[in-house]
C-alpha cells in the first residue's frame, strides 16, 4: 500500500447504499458530506442539534464521547453522533431516515415484515405433446389437461397468444394460474412478476416483487398526476361531482401515472409489463373509488359511505392497467369513507390485530387515520388534519424541496436551521414548521395558546406576531422566512385535530394516555418528523422516546405482503371486519377534547 492509501479507510452508507474512501479519523458527518449523503446536521457539526444520528453497523470507530453521552441519553439503541465518531477503520454506517436530508427520503421505504409467500398466483411449467391427426384436442384443452387439477379455464385474452405461443416454444411452456384460471402463457420459466401500489392522495408508490420468492425486485415513488386537479381529497371529489366529466379525467390520469410507474418499475430490471400477472392496490376510499371509476360523490357529503367497502377482484385490463392480459387487480377492502385500504394495509403490516398489549397507530397526513388495539379490539377514527404539514396555508410553507428549511432548533438564543441540500432558504417544510413551533414554546416565545411572546436576548421579533426563522441577508428569496401568528394557529389546529383523535380513541377503549404501551407512526411526514418536538406540541402521547417507532410507508408494506400472501389477504379482510370506526364529529367528547389538543 501506498503511504496515501494506507490512510484512508473504506465507507459505506446504508440503506441507500453510498460507498467510497475517505481519510482515516475523519468523521463521520465529513465523510457523509465529501461522498454526497444528506447526513442532517442543524448546528453544523458543534455538537449540539443531535441531529446527525447514526448506527456503525460494523468496523472500528472513536470511543463515545461525553458529548454523546448527554445528548443521546434518552435514545432507544446504540446511536452515535455522526460529527463526533471519527472513523479508524473500514466501516459499515447506517443512517436512520430521521438522520437523513428530505430528497434522500423516499416515501416507499417501510420496516418489513418477513413472511412465507403463498401467491394467488403461481406458475405451472408445462410440457405438451403437439396434437396429431390422431389427437385432434384444442390448444386450450391441452393445455387444460396437463394442469395437475380438474376443470381450468384459460382466459379469453390469454388465449389470443396461446396457440402462437405453444408453437413458438415448442410445446413446452409456463402457465400462471390464479384459482384454476390460466390468466397467461409465457416463455417457460418466466418469473412470475407482481406489483404493489400504495396509491396516496400526494404521491404514489409503487413495488415489483418476485410472486415465487417474495423479494422486491425494485421500488419507485412518483407524484399522483392527480395533484394537477386539486390538492386534497376534498378538491377531487368536488371535481368528480362536478359538470363535464371530470371523474372520467381523473381517473384517466390516475391510470396514466400508474402505467408509467408500471413500465419504469419493469424497466429497472429490463423484464416486460406483460409478465406482471398479479397487482394490488391500496389507498385511501377516494383514491380507491377514482382509480376504479366508481363516484365518489356519497364521500363529500355525511355519511360518508363508500360504494363498497370489501376487497374486490377485478381484471387489469377492464381497469385499463398494462400488464398481463389476463391478470387481475386485488383491492383492500376499505373500513370507512374516510379511513380507507391504505388504513387496513398499515394494520396489516404493523401486526396490531395480534396486539396483546396497548398500541396506538397513527397514519399522518393531510388525512390521518389512527387505530388503537387494545384487549383484543382495534378501533379506528379519521381525523382532518390538514395539509399545513406539505406546507399549505403557511406563509412560507413549501413541500419538503431544495432549499426547504427542514430542521430548526434554537441554541443559546440563537436560531439554528438546516436546508434540503444546503441551499439558501427558500420556505419552510412541514417538518421544520413543526420543529420551530415546538422549539418557540419551549424557550418560552410561545404560550400555550399560541400567542408569541419577545424574550429577552432575541432580536427575533422586529414586527408583532412574527418569528423570523431566517433574516433576509441570508435567504434566497431576499426577504425574512418568518412564522406568524396565523402559521402557528394552524399547526394547533391540525395537531390539535390529531391529538384528539387519539383521545377519543382512549375514551371509547376505556385507557388513559399512560396506559398506552407503544405508538407506531406511518406515513412519509411521520417517518421524518421529529419524534421529541411532536411529543412536546401534544400531537403524539407524552411516552419514552423508546416506546415510538416510526415505520415508514406501513400502507405499501402492507400492499407488498398481501400481493405475495393469500393468507395476507385473507388476514386483511378479517382486519377490516374487526375494526370498530368511531366518528369523530359526532362524538359526545370530540369538541372538548379538540379545544383541549388545540393549546401547546
Ligand atoms: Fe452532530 Fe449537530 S451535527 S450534533
Amino acid at each position: 500500500l501506498s503511504a496515501s492509501a494506507a490512510e484512508t479507510v473504506a465507507v459505506d452508507f446504508q440503506p441507500i447504499g453510498r460507498r467510497g474512501h475517505v481519510k482515516k479519523d475523519m468523521t463521520i458527518l465529513d465523510a457523509a458530506r465529501q461522498l454526497g449523503v444528506g447526513l442532517s446536521s442543524v448546528c453544523g457539526g458543534n455538537g449540539t442539534c443531535g441531529t446527525c444520528k447514526v448506527r456503525v453497523q460494523a468496523g472500528n470507530v472513536s470511543p463515545v464521547t461525553t458529548v454523546e453521552l448527554e445528548l443521546l441519553s434518552d435514545e432507544q439503541d446504540e446511536l452515535r453522533l455522526g460529527c463526533q465518531t471519527e472513523l479508524r477503520g473500514d466501516a459499515t454506517i447506517h443512517i436512520p431516515p430521521e438522520s437523513l436530508t428530505a430528497p434522500q427520503r423516499t416515501q416507499v421505504e417501510g420496516r418489513h415484515v418477513p413472511i412465507a409467500p403463498d401467491p394467488a398466483v403461481v406458475a405451472f411449467e408445462l410440457r405438451l405433446s403437439p396434437p396429431t391427426l390422431v389427437d385432434l384436442r384444442s390448444d386450450a384443452a391441452r393445455l387444460r389437461a396437463a394442469l395437475p387439477f380438474p376443470a381450468a379455464s384459460v382466459d379469453h385474452r390469454a388465449l389470443e397468444s396461446a396457440s402462437l405461443q405453444l408453437r413458438e416454444h415448442n410445446w413446452t411452456v409456463c402457465t400462471a394460474v390464479r384459482d384454476r384460471e390460466i390468466i397467461a402463457i409465457l416463455p417457460e420459466r418466466t418469473p412470475l412478476l407482481g406489483v404493489a401500489v400504495d396509491l396516496g392522495t400526494t404521491k404514489v408508490a409503487g413495488y415489483l416483487i418476485d410472486l415465487t420468492s417474495g423479494t422486491t425486485l425494485a421500488v419507485r415513488g412518483a407524484m399522483n398526476p392527480q395533484i394537477a386537479f386539486g390538492e386534497d381529497v376534498m378538491a377531487r371529489i368536488a371535481m368528480a361531482m362536478g359538470e363535464g366529466d371530470g371523474r372520467t379525467r381523473l381517473h384517466q390520469s390516475i391510470l396514466v401515472g400508474l402505467n408509467s410507474l408500471i413500465a419504469d418499475l419493469c424497466a429497472q430490471i429490463a423484464a416486460n409489463s406483460q409478465v406482471v400477472t398479479d397487482v394490488v392496490v391500496v389507498g385511501n376510499t377516494a383514491m380507491h373509488h377514482l382509480f376504479l371509476g366508481l363516484p365518489v360523490g356519497q364521500l363529500g357529503t355525511a355519511p360518508y359511505v363508500p360504494a363498497e367497502s370489501a376487497a374486490i377482484d377485478v381484471k387489469a385490463r377492464d381497469i385499463g392497467l398494462e400488464v398481463a392480459p389476463g391478470a387481475y387487480v386485488h383491492l383492500l377492502p376499505n373500513i370507512a369513507g374516510f379511513v380507507g385500504a391504505d388504513h387496513v394495509a398499515a394494520l396489516l403490516a404493523s401486526r396490531l390485530d395480534d396486539a396483546s398489549d396497548h398500541a396506538l397507530l397513527l397514519d399522518i397526513g393531510t388525512n390521518t387515520e389512527i387505530s388503537l388495539a387494545s384487549r383484543g379490539r382495534i378501533v379506528s377514527c379519521s381525523c382532518a388534519s390538514g395539509p399545513a404539514f406539505e406546507g399549505a396555508h403557511i406563509k412560507f410553507g413549501m413541500r419538503a424541496a431544495p432549499g426547504a428549511i427542514e430542521r430548526v432548533q434554537i441554541h443559546n438564543q440563537v436560531v439554528m436551521y438546516q436546508t434540503i441540500d444546503n441551499l439558501p432558504p427558500v420556505g419552510i417544510c412541514g417538518s421544520g414548521i413543526l420543529d420551530t413551533v415546538a422549539e418557540m414554546k419551549r424557550v418560552g416565545i410561545l404560550d400555550v395558546y399560541g400567542k408569541m411572546h419577545s424574550i429577552p436576548g432575541m432580536q427575533r421579533m422586529p414586527r408583532k406576531n412574527e418569528f423570523v426563522i431566517a433574516p433576509a441577508e441570508e435567504t434566497g428569496i431576499s426577504s425574512d422566512i418568518v412564522l406568524r401568528r396565523e402559521d402557528v394557529n394552524e399547526i394547533q389546529l391540525a395537531k390539535g385535530a390529531i391529538a384528539a383523535g387519539w383521545n377519543v380513541l382512549l375514551t371509547e377503549a376505556g385507557l388513559r394516555e399512560a396506559e398506552i404501551d407503544r405508538v407506531l407512526v406511518a406515513g412519509a411526514f411521520g417517518t421524518y418528523l421529529d419524534l421529541r418536538n411532536a411529543i412536546r406540541i401534544g400531537m403524539l402521547p407524552h411516552l419514552p422516546l423508546s416506546s415510538i417507532q416510526q415505520m415508514g410507508n406501513a400502507a405499501g408494506m402492507g400492499a407488498t405482503m398481501a400481493l405475495v400472501s393469500k393468507q395476507e389477504r385473507a388476514r386483511a379482510a378479517e382486519i377490516s371486519r374487526r375494526v370498530e370506526y368511531v366518528e369523530l364529529t359526532t362524538h359526545p367528547s370530540f369538541p372538548d377534547l379538540f379545544m383541549a389538543a388545540m393549546l401547546l
